[in-house]
């Protein structure tokens, strides 16, 4: 098993360092630099959809978030995500001008394989946003954008979510680039970004950022609640690293829209809460910057995600921890990945096992 690890302690840690292969795996061929086209190898028809149902399970579900932003901003085609075991059961409105894309890393969770055949029941056409080949999943849609993590072994995903999100933003490409919605001069832009990513995550992962989140996660692995924030394309960010922090360390964490603070959770800050903030470069900064400012003026400590060189949104905040800048349509696979290494700190300080965390299955193959 030793072996099988690479020289790492779990298999979590190595997935999170396989995260910059594996995504140049999910992207290799499929961006075309000169054209600004991507190449899917998708056979359905892109200018046929009049709406969007994205269904998941958990940090799947997560990734179908980050896709919804995405595709309703570049695609302009409207989006809902949906929990699979809701929508199994909701009689959804479909017609053949629905597209439902399922996302899943297994391609086995019994709740999205039963959303996707009530999908079709109901005449949508139906896409897999799948890691594992030969799945059922994949031969129940009718057809595959496989994302080529690779195995993933540990129970909280990490590479498969990253991968998913990169795939969400090729979809969003795809069917901008397709339906005439995003021209040629900011598609090539947006594909030079992706393009980056691969590397941006390999910087994320140098000695000394992760020593730094080693460090913060010490310093609060003692709290008995946290609380995540972000805005835009990065609300998803935070619900997954609440999400990862609660999988593994069993601390309780919530995550809000930053902007949703105010109407409640802003109740729960005092000295003992820490408070996660994903404050990297965005048109809505300055907004994200003021809701740090509201967390410490009721005396909670904020740690903030902030863009390399950023001072401005590090002032106010007790810890930070820089990510390399990217643009922001992809900063969510980047972030994400020092959220990542805050719950897996967090966990193993505490002498949790996160490659088999309680109550927890890798995949959940019974309702
Ligand atoms: C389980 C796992 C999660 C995963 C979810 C969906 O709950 O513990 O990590 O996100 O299933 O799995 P899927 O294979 O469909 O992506």
């Amino acid at each position: 098993e030793a072996a099988e690890k690479g020289g790492f302690d779990t298999y979590m840690l190595k997935e999170i360092y396989e995260q910059p292969s594996a995504l140049t795996n999910t992207l290799m061929g499929r961006l075309h630099d000169d054209t600004g086209e991507v190449d899917l190898d998708i056979d359905l028809d892109p200018s046929s959809f009049k709406r969007i149902t994205i269904i998941a399970c958990g940090t799947a579900y997560y990734a179908g978030l980050v896709g919804e932003y995405l595709i309703e901003q570049l695609a302009r085609v409207p989006v809902e995500v949906d929990v699979a075991s809701e929508y199994r059961y909701r009689q959804p409105l479909v017609s053949e001008n629905t597209l439902v894309i399922a996302v899943s890393q297994s391609g086995e969770t019994i709740d999205t394989l039963e959303a996707i055949r009530e999908a079709k029941r109901f005449g949508a056409q139906t896409l897999g946003v799948i890691n594992a080949k030969g799945s059922s999943m994949t031969r129940e849609v009718d057809d595959v954008l496989y994302i080529h993590a690779g195995p993933e072994i540990g129970v909280a995903s990490t590479k498969a979510y990253t991968a998913q999100v990169s795939a969400m933003l090729m979809l969003a490409l795809w069917l901008g680039r397709a339906r005439g919605t995003l021209d040629a001069e900011k598609g090539a832009e947006l594909l030079r970004a992706a393009r980056e990513l691969p590397r941006l995550v390999e910087e994320s992962l140098q000695p000394e950022r992760v020593a730094n989140i080693e460090r913060i996660a010490d310093k609060y692995k003692r709290a008995r609640d946290y609380l995540f924030l972000g805005r835009g394309v990065n609300a998803p960010t935070a619900l997954e690293g609440a999400l990862k922090l609660k999988e593994i360390s069993y601390i309780h964490a919530e995550a809000y829209a930053a902007g949703e603070m105010k109407h409640g959770p802003i109740a729960l800050i005092d000295e003992n809460l820490p408070v996660v903030v994903v404050a990297t470069e965005s048109f809505l900064l300055e907004k994200t910057v003021s809701n740090i400012q509201e967390v410490k003026a009721r005396s909670g400590k904020v740690i903030a995600v902030v863009s390399d060189g950023d001072e401005e949104a590090a002032r106010y905040a007790d810890d930070v921890i820089y990510v390399p800048r990217a643009h922001e349509m992809v900063s969510p696979v980047v972030n994400v990945v020092a959220l990542q290494l805050l719950s897996y700190y967090t966990a193993t300080l505490l002498g949790r096992d996160v490659d088999k965390p309680r109550n927890l299955a890798k995949s959940v193959t019974v309702e």
